[in-house]
């Protein structure tokens, strides 16, 4: 019997339509994905280093939410990147755009659903730690939801995971510390931090910044921590990735926009990709037990 105080309330996944998203991609006949990765703002270039490429508009898919935001691509990839067969989202969608946090995981479910062990999460993130600055590539270490939701709220999928999934280790930490390792053998330099998410669509006020800091945030952004819960829950491991696009409000003394972050992500492309390049079959290795 289910210990839920009702059995009237909502699902906290579609596993119908997550199933019938992955039957699709399925279909297209390419072999099981061993990771997932998913691409931030600015940051799709990725999958230009991919073979065996097969790309699907999200509007191509049934039930995937689609984006309107400019830099997201919106489209569902399989490739493989150094043989590795993986599933790569370029662009997602935020809940600033009015979607649930349901819809925003909704591409992790089904790359959960398709096979993939791990996820690897990328997002576009203000600096907060002092000695951030634009362009630096951050791993993420830990995350803070400020948005004051979650994609597990509603009566668990129990075929998806637990009802109170641990969040010790929401950051694997032999995948982590096998990036570091890779980033350096590469000699491309990488800090760690922890990852604010906060609702958005406005940029934070000086003030919000200040208390992220106090809190123990060192970058900040609005997207992927919705993505890394659905993961977790699901019992994938993940990585997650900033790349330092701008100092947050009230740091520089600029003004914030969505230009410069995209230039700025623009700017550190081939590092960025570089990066990615030398972890994933690695990644792969690790998720497979080698
Ligand atoms: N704040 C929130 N989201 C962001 C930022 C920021 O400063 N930069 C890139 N995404």
């Amino acid at each position: 019997m289910s210990t839920e105080a009702t059995a009237r309330t909502p699902f906290n996944a579609d596993l119908r339509k997550i199933d019938e998203a992955a039957s699709h991609l399925r279909a297209l006949g390419g072999p099981e994905p061993v990771l997932g990765v998913v691409l931030g703002s600015g940051l799709g270039a990725f999958v230009d280093a991919l073979d065996e490429l097969q790309a699907v508009p999200y509007g191509d898919l049934p039930h995937f939410p689609t984006s309107a935001v400019a830099g997201h691509a919106g489209r569902y990839v399989l490739g493989r990147c150094h043989g590795v067969p993986i599933a790569v989202m370029q662009g997602r969608v935020h809940g600033y755009e009015g979607w649930s946090m349901q819809d925003v995981a909704f591409g992790v479910r089904v790359t959960g659903r398709l096979g993939a062990k791990g996820l690897i999460v990328t997002n576009a993130a203000g600096g907060i730690h002092h000695d951030m600055v634009p362009g630096d590539l951050m791993r993420i270490t830990d995350h803070i939801n400020m948005t004051g939701r979650s994609p597990l709220t509603g009566r668990n999928v129990d075929e998806l995971g637990p009802r109170f999934p641990d969040m010790t280790e929401a950051y694997d930490r032999r995948l982590s510390d096998l990036l570091e390792r890779v980033a350096a053998d590469g000699r491309l330099a990488l800090r760690r931090g922890v990852y604010a998410c906060m609702p958005g669509p406005a940029y934070e006020t000086p003030a919000e910044i200040r208390m992220l800091r106090t809190l123990g945030a060192d970058a900040v952004g609005m997207s992927t921590v919705p993505e890394v819960l659905a993961a977790r829950h699901m019992g994938m491991r993940v990585v997650g990735l900033s790349v330092i696009t701008n100092l947050a409000a009230g740091l520089s003394g600029a003004h914030l926009s969505h230009e410069e972050v995209k230039e700025t992500a623009d700017a550190v492309r081939s590092r960025f990709v570089d990066l990615l390049v030398r972890f994933v079959p690695r990644m792969a290795e690790a998720l497979q037990g080698g």
